[in-house]
């Protein structure tokens, strides 16, 4: 937890400065104010002052304890809204990656349709994120970078930063959002530009960057679909982003029933009150993605929400579960 935690980033410095200066000022006031209660106790005490005596107003000294503090309190609103200025304004070089927030997961997508379940990003590289949520409010925290950013469903919210130092960096789900609201935890990975895109692009030219060339635009239309698609491999992806946060591929219990040989085996389900045996086959299990309550398996809380996949997400997810079978 809490690596690099202090950076060069704009606003952590910020954010540090203002939160050290009031800090400061307010223990000056804070110890002023009581030593003097405390002396004033004993140096008027009843014995020394049957009756209290010498109570003038003094307008000096009014207005000497109304101007400072009003001055105090104009550094802290400049300081901080110094800081929500850097915050607010994005660079025009920035990268962007949509968040998606979801129950109880955030899932990262680049340009490219590349989704990740860590935020790669290049060292150095101002990242723009723009946050959506599927389902319930959440929220996207990085502490490193003194962000917290809500993600309400309905509307895109967003958040900036720069990663100066390679490393990772701390996210989290600050809003509580249900059973396993504490299990929203991820990573930011910053690294060199190079390793960025080998992992983010592959080290294949992104389709975009190559229809600009004039030769070579006939060439990226004529072959759209040129990634040929290992529906096992793009199932494993769909559960990592989809699945992975409620249901194990190890035969261990999360939220629902464990992946690991569920593909084709019976199991007993509830519905309307009664119970019956399902084998858990394609039509089964496409039934079970598509309405998460239409049946509950028996023993399990009817926790799931609607996914946001695909019917090709659902046949390749599928594909991944016989693996996990046979
Ligand atoms: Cu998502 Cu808490």
């Amino acid at each position: 937890m809490l690596q690099n935690f202090y950076n060069s980033f704009e606003l952590t410095q910020k954010v540090d400065f203002a939160m050290g200066f009031i800090l400061v000022v307010s223990a000056f006031f804070y110890f002023l104010v009581v030593g003097l209660m405390i002396y004033f106790v004993f140096r008027y005490d009843k014995s020394r002052n049957e009756k209290a005596s010498n109570i003038h107003g003094n307008i000096p000294l009014e207005v000497v304890w109304t101007v400072i503090p009003t001055i105090l309190v104009m550094f802290f609103f400049y300081y901080g809204y110094d800081g929500f200025i850097t915050g607010r304004t994005v660079p025009d070089d920035a990268m962007e990656v949509n968040v998606n927030a979801m129950m109880w997961q955030f899932s990262y997508e680049y340009d490219n349709g590349e989704i990740m379940s860590d935020l790669y990003v290049p060292v150095g590289k101002p990242v723009k994120l723009n946050i959506r949520s599927q389902d319930v409010i959440h929220s996207h925290y990085i502490p490193a970078f003194r962000l917290k950013t809500d993600a309400i469903p309905g509307m895109t919210t967003y958040q900036w930063f720069r990663a100066d130092e390679e490393g990772e960096y701390d996210v989290l789900c600050a809003e509580y959002c249900g059973l396993r609201h504490a299990y929203m935890i991820n990573k930011i990975k910053a690294v060199p530009e190079e390793e960025f895109n080998a992992v983010i692009y592959g080290g294949e030219p992104p389709v975009l960057a190559a229809a600009e060339g004039e030769g070579m635009q006939a060439q990226a239309l004529s072959a759209p679909a040129k990634r040929t698609v290992d529906p096992v491999k793009a199932g494993e992806r769909v559960y990592k982003i989809n699945c992975a946060s409620c249901h194990s591929i190890d035969g261990s219990r999360i939220v629902g029933p464990s992946f690991k040989g569920l593909y084709g085996k019976p199991h007993n389900v509830e519905r309307d009150g009664s119970t019956y045996e399902v084998i858990a086959d394609e039509e089964y299990l496409t039934r079970s993605i598509k309405q998460p309550n239409y049946e509950i398996v028996e023993g399990y809380p009817a926790a799931m929400g609607k996914q946001n996949v695909s019917e090709e997400d659902i046949k390749n997810v599928i594909s991944y579960m016989k693996t996990l079978s046979e």
